[in-house]
């Protein structure tokens, strides 16, 4: 078993509604059932996260095509690493959409970015904690005595 997290972005004129979300989660679902991969993906303001768990080649080759595909851009792959249980086990792969400004999304982009980066051993769901929280600071705080 091992889970991968990446982040992208929504490639020019794709994914502007609901109908071609729910076609790429349902052509995304009914692939990962046959391939045993489970996960979740996030979708706020054109970016992309991807959380998916399964056996290692499924996942290997699964990414492979999902890295050729031209619908999104700027993948970079946080994390892949082997676990030995499945965050999401009832989803084949399941949507959630958030609706913010692009401030917001690219914050949250950073903010789990960091998290890896920080801490390239960060369990997945912890990463989408960091995700989801919905005010994480961008930078460090100020010292309040300077
Ligand atoms: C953001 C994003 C997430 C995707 N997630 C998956 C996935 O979890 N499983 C999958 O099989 N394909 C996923 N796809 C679709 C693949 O990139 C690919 O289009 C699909 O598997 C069909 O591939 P094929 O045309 O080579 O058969 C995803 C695509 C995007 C843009």
């Amino acid at each position: 078993m091992s889970s991968l997290v990446y982040v992208s972005r929504a490639a020019d004129g794709y994914y502007k509604d609901r109908d071609s979300l729910a076609k790429l989660t349902s052509i995304s679902s009914a692939k990962n059932q046959v391939e045993q991969l489970t996960g979740l993906l996030l979708f706020s303001n054109g970016f992309f996260i991807q959380l998916i768990d399964g056996p290692h080649d499924a996942l290997t080759q699964t990414f492979g095509r999902i890295q050729r595909d031209n619908s999104h851009k700027d993948i970079e792959m946080l994390s892949f690493a082997a676990g030995d249980k499945r965050v999401f086990p009832n989803w084949s792969m399941n949507i959630i959409e958030i609706k913010e400004s692009i401030g917001q999304a690219e914050s949250r982009i950073f903010n789990i970015r960091r998290a890896f980066s920080h801490n390239p051993m960060l369990h997945c769901i912890d990463a989408l904690e960091a995700f989801l929280a919905p005010k994480q600071p961008t930078a460090e705080p100020f010292s309040d005595s300077l």
